[in-house]
Order: C-alpha cells, then sequence, then structure tokens
C-alpha cells in the first residue's frame, strides 16, 4: 500500500509530479540540491494550487495540500517512501547516481520510477540492486493538466510493479498507456520528434516560414500550440536532447535539419529562456504567440512523418493504433487521435506527401511495410470504410 511518495528533482516536471501526488493525497517528500530550487518549487507548486483551487477543480484548500509535502536538500526524508519518481536533469550519470543513492536508503520494497523521456530504463536499473522494481513513468508538461502518463517497463521490470505503477497513476487520476516493449523516446517523443523534423525541413527547404508551419498546427490541425511554439515550451535543449538520443540508438533515420541545434548554440532555449523560435514576456512566462489566420502549410505533409512512425510503432507491436491516438490526446491535448486525422486526411494523400519527400533524399520519409500493405489493400481512411480504424457507413 502506497502512502508516501518520494520525488527527487523539484524542476519544471518534479514540482508538478509532486503537486499532483499531493494533490492526489499522498504525503510527499521532495529533494533536490539546493534551497533556492526547493523554495522556487514550493511558489510554483501554491501558485498552480491557487489556480486549480479558484476554478473549482479542487476542493481542498491549497495550504492544507501543502501541508501533506516536506521538502530538504537531504535524502534522509526518501527513508519510509514507498514509491519514488526520479525527475532529475537528463544526464546518465547523475540519474545512476540518483538511483544508487535511492537503492540503499529506501526499504527493499520501495519502488523506483523515473520520468526520464530519453534515457533507458534498462540503464538506470542496472545502477541498483532492485533492478525489477525499477520503471519508467513519463509525465508530461504542465502535468497538473496533461493527463497522460507512459508506463515503461524495462525488460527487468516485474509484472507486479508495472500492474502497481499502472494502479498509482489511475490513483493520480491520470491516463496510463503502457508500452509493450521499451523503445527508445518511448511513443510520445518518437512522434514529437517526426512533428518536429517535419516542421524543421519544410522551414529549412524554404516551403514555409515557422510561422505558416505553426499556423496549420493550431488553426487547421486545432492543436493547443504550434509546433516550433511546443518545442519552445517543452526547452529546446530538451528536444535536441530527445532528437539526438532516439537517432543515436539507431532504431530510427535522422532528418538533416540544423535550426533546432542553432538556437541551442546560441542559448536560445525556448521559454524558460525567454526567446526561442518566439519571444516570450519573461524567462520561464509562456504566452501563447500570435500566428497568421491562414496558412499554405498542408496539414497531410505536416503529420506525414509522424504518421510513418506510428506505422512503424504499431508494426512492432509497441502500441496500438488506439494507445497512440490515447498519448497524443492526453499527452499534448490534440482534440482527437493522430491517427483518427490522418484516416480523416486520407491515407493515400499521406502516402503521396512521404513518397515526395522521400524522393528528395530523405531517407526517414521512406513509407513504412504497414501502410505500404494499407494503401495496397485500398485501407485509405475514413472515405474508404477502413484505415487505422474500421468506419461503419
Ligand atoms: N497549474 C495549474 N493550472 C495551469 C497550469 C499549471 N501548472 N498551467 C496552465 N494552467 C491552466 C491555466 O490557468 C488556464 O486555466 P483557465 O483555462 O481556467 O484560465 C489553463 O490551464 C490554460 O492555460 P493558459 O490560458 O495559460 O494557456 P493555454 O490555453 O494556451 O493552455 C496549455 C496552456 C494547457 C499548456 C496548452 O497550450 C496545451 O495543452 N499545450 C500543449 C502542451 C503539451 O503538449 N505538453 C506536452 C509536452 S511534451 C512533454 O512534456 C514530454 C517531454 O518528455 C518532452
Amino acid at each position: 500500500m502506497i502512502k508516501k511518495i518520494g520525488v527527487v528533482g523539484a524542476g519544471t516536471m518534479g514540482h508538478g509530479i509532486a503537486e499532483v501526488a499531493a494533490i492526489s493525497g499522498f504525503r510527499v517528500s521532495v529533494v533536490d540540491i539546493s534551497w533556492d530550487f526547493l523554495n522556487r518549487a514550493k511558489e510554483r507548486i501554491l501558485d498552480s494550487l491557487k489556480k486549480l483551487y479558484e476554478k473549482k477543480s479542487l476542493l481542498e484548500k491549497p495550504e492544507e495540500i501543502l501541508n501533506r509535502m516536506e521538502f530538504s536538500t537531504s535524502y534522509e526524508i526518501m527513508r519510509d517512501a514507498d514509491f519514488v519518481i526520479e525527475a532529475v536533469p537528463e544526464l546518465i550519470e547523475l540519474k545512476k547516481n540518483v538511483f544508487k543513492t535511492l537503492d540503499e536508503i529506501t526499504p527493499r520494497h520501495t519502488i523506483l520510477a523515473s520520468n526520464t523521456s530519453s534515457i533507458p530504463i534498462s540503464i538506470i536499473a542496472e545502477s541498483t540492486k532492485r533492478p525489477e522494481k525499477v520503471i519508467g513513468m513519463h509525465f508530461f508538461n504542465p502535468p497538473p493538466i496533461m493527463k497522460l502518463v507512459e508506463i515503461v517497463p524495462s525488460k527487468y521490470t516485474s509484472e507486479e510493479v508495472v500492474n502497481i505503477t499502472i494502479d498509482l497513476a489511475k490513483k493520480m487520476g491520470k491516463v496510463p498507456v503502457r508500452l509493450k516493449v521499451e523503445v527508445p523516446g518511448f511513443v510520445s517523443n518518437r512522434i514529437f520528434l517526426r512533428l518536429m523534423q517535419e516542421a524543421c525541413r519544410e522551414v529549412e527547404d524554404g516551403e514555409a516560414t515557422i510561422e505558416e508551419v505553426d499556423s496549420t498546427a493550431r488553426n487547421k490541425l486545432k492543436l493547443p500550440m504550434g509546433i516550433f511554439e511546443l518545442s519552445d515550451y517543452v526547452g529546446l535543449d530538451v528536444a535536441v536532447d530527445l532528437w539526438k538520443v532516439i537517432i543515436s540508438s539507431g532504431t530510427a533515420e535522422d532528418v538533416k535539419c540544423s535550426l533546432f541545434q542553432k538556437k541551442v548554440d546560441a542559448k536560445e532555449l525556448g521559454v524558460k529562456s525567454g526567446k526561442g523560435f518566439y519571444t516570450y514576456p519573461a524567462a520561464g512566462k509562456y504566452k501563447k504567440v500570435e500566428l497568421p489566420a491562414s496558412s499554405k502549410v498542408d496539414p497531410a505533409r505536416l503529420i506525414s512523418l509522424a504518421v510513418n512512425e506510428s506505422a512503424w510503432l504499431i508494426q512492432n507491436k509497441i502500441v496500438n493504433a488506439k494507445e497512440i491516438d490515447i498519448v497524443m490526446i492526453y499527452g499534448f491535448n490534440f482534440p482527437k487521435g493522430l491517427l483518427e486525422m490522418a484516416d480523416e486526411l486520407g491515407l493515400d494523400v499521406i502516402y503521396n506527401h512521404l513518397k515526395d519527400i522521400y524522393s528528395k533524399g530523405y531517407k526517414a520519409y521512406k513509407p513504412n511495410d504497414l501502410l505500404e500493405e494499407m494503401i495496397k489493400e485500398g485501407k485509405i481512411g475514413k472515405k474508404s470504410g477502413k484505415g487505422f480504424y474500421d468506419y461503419k457507413s
């Protein structure tokens, strides 16, 4: 029975995860390396709780929820934690050290989860003497708003630990999606990467401007943010990091495009630094960006590479079509699933975009075998009655 949850790292994700755990009634211990970080986290949690309380999304007073939380620079407060979620920066040695310490200090029954978006869970697990109790629990920014949690077992994780983690995610009011097998970037970030890459390619190849790409994402696909805007929101350093991790794993063909790396080199990291592809009111302060109302960018072209990636994920039995759509709806606030959109726009149209971009020398756009098969069988989406989903007339 989980009573106390530990959170290591009080940054953007850590403070939000701790807040969600406390809202759900758990006692929560938060550890970070300095009181500056911890005090900032407390302020951000209180601000967020107040917002939720004012809109009556919370019935309990913010102060009462904060009373269930303790903060410290010492791991001693983790001694009686039943479940710990790590959310420190994406540096492999740092993560290994954190897990080694947690393994030494927490009781034997404690499950150790990582919120990593890019580091293999099995490598983290190997730094402990309880690899069967180590699991990926990937939250989305901002954690109090985004409902998705990807549950990522490594080759060592026991089924019991997977089930306890799924149950905990539900108790935290989240929608868990379990990956059958661990894959670099998981489902969410592999698809997010493909959206970023096509957005980047369109701009670098002179097909469209940043604002035109984002206008299509927001106004035609009805996404809450444009692709460049979302990348700024996530952090361009984080975006480039996950790009490199997925590509260097050898499980995805790269799309050569340097716009993102150039921004990171210029230390323009997005919302967190006040400037990225767009300029924000202040460092750490997001404001919806102004975009043109219409744009020549074709929505089917913009999602084509992400749909091809989805076909790869389905073909490799990582998740099914429905689960991909749940990831995009609950992890990125899409108004409908990516594959529902694809079926509506037409898989033949998407396929033709892939072939066209592939013919320009971009290998990543080679249509996936599953997609090839669907096209051959005439399963081209809603208009044919069959696509990723079946449509009854
Ligand atoms: N706590 C409490 N409430 C919050 C909040 C927080 N941390 N952040 C935002 N809100 C509330 C606001 O108060 C506002 O409430 P209201 O509607 O009652 O006024 C509501 O959420 C909407 O916020 P805003 O008005 O400030 O702005 P938007 O309407 O543009 O919504 C957004 C902001 C919810 C972030 C929306 O733009 C969105 O859904 N964007 C997509 C986010 C996304 O895709 N996240 C996933 C990123 S990928 C990731 O995290 C994985 C990693 O591994 C890379």
